[in-house]
């Protein structure tokens, strides 16, 4: 695969959806949908539940059919193809496997009607066995193993019949968060080592970041952005994406004036005015919202040594994760900004950043002050 998988458009366009729209009724569960897909790419559809994410994936296999719009899967036009006539495969919300057939049988179960000698099944089941690294699990039953080895029997059993397309809805939903993560990146490798094209349905961020190469996040039916997963985080197209995806201050804001470089902006509810760097034009509107991620403001108890966007504080309170702690830092005009300060420093050592009632500097990057001119 020579494509670079962090590049924002795939090169080659193996899904093809074309202004797709599903209405139930009077309901539109999928509201003009676009997107491209590349042969290989490990896609996520992120959104809260309800948005329709299960119902675009079920228009690909040809479970639904658009009410308008098209789907082109490997150039091919999918209207009116049925779903075993598709060369996509669907590993279900709530996958079931059949409880009284051993590992084995369940991942073969679907080549009974492939055009294929016993030995080529069988063979077929080993290598799957091999990819999950089943191998010593075979004759077992269900009940016989743990969620995460379920799980990736049914990861098996959707691969086994070599589909170009795999759509995984929800496919980490039952699991723990520990298995949930070291099952992300077995699915990653998995991916990777066959080279099928993914389609994961996620309503958890992390595993649509730590999963993807692209993401679409949807909300009410439409997507609201698709990008990298370092593109929707770092530069967010809306004031929904942003708080949709991580933990960020956000605040009302009024533009004050712009220059080439900078545009500057009067923040009310925290008293002061900040600049943010310019990207692309805004509009004309002013009132705007800025946002921040925590971890983009650095904190001390000296003052900073520019005084660009620097302000002052009192630690209200705060939390301590091990790795990092989240602060809650008073303004004086009675908002709070939060901080992510990282330990690096061992505890014991008189040294860290701040503790209760501390007064505080908060310093932030003009390049980090994202503005958008959307309401909430
Ligand atoms: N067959 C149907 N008839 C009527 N409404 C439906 C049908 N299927 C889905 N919907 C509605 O369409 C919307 C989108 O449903 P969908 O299952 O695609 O959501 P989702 O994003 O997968 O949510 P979740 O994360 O909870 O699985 C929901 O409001 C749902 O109630
Ligand atoms: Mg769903």
């Amino acid at each position: 695969m020579d494509r670079d998988p962090l590049s924002a458009t795939p090169s080659d366009r193996f899904i093809s959806v074309r202004t797709v729209t599903k209405q139930f009724g009077q309901f539109t569960a999928v509201d003009r949908v676009s997107l491209d897909i590349g042969k290989g790419e490990l896609f996520a559809l992120l959104g809260s539940s309800g948005c329709g994410k299960t119902t675009l994936l079920r228009m690909l296999a040809g479970f639904e059919e658009p009410t308008s719009g098209q789907i082109f899967i490997d150039g091919e036009d999918m209207a009116g193809i049925a779903p075993y006539h598709r060369p996509v495969n669907m590993m279900f919300q709530s996958y079931a496997l059949f409880p009284h057939m051993t590992v084995e049988k369940n991942i073969g179960y679907g080549l009974k009607h492939e055009r294929m000698t016993k030995s080529e099944r069988d063979d077929r089941v080993a290598a799957m066995l091999d990819l999950v690294q089943l191998k010593a699990f075979a004759r077992r039953h269900p009940h016989q193993l743990s969620g995460g080895q379920r799980q990736r029997v049914a990861l098996a059993r959707a691969l086994a019949k070599q589909p170009k397309l795999l759509l995984l809805d929800e496919p980490l939903g039952a699991l723990d968060k520990k298995l949930r993560e070291q099952t992300q990146f077995e699915i990653a490798n998995i991916q990777y080592e066959t080279g099928i094209t993914f389609v994961v349905v996620t309503h958890d961020q992390e595993e649509a970041m730590t999963l993807a190469s692209r993401i679409a996040i949807m909300d009410s039916g439409s997507i609201r952005q698709l990008d990298t997963p370092k593109n929707v985080y770092e530069f967010p197209s809306s004031r929904f994406v942003a708080s949709f995806i991580g933990s960020v201050n956000l605040f009302d804001a009024e533009l004050v004036r712009q220059d080439d470089q900078f545009a500057h902006i009067a923040v009310p509810e925290i008293g002061v005015t900040l600049q943010a760097l310019r990207r692309g034009q805004l509009h004309g509107k002013t009132r705007l919202t800025c946002a921040f991620r925590p971890e983009k403001v650095h904190m001390s108890r000296q003052p900073p040594a520019s005084a660009v966007n620097t302000m002052q504080g009192v630690v209200q309170d705060f939390g301590y994760f091990g790795k990092d702690s989240l602060y809650r830092v008073k303004m004086p005009a009675g908002s709070l900004i939060r901080v992510n300060a990282t330990n690096d420093l061992r505890a014991g050592d008189d040294d860290i950043v701040a503790t209760w009632e501390d007064e505080v500097y908060l310093a932030i990057d003009p390049a980090a002050i994202m503005l958008f001119e959307d309401e909430a």
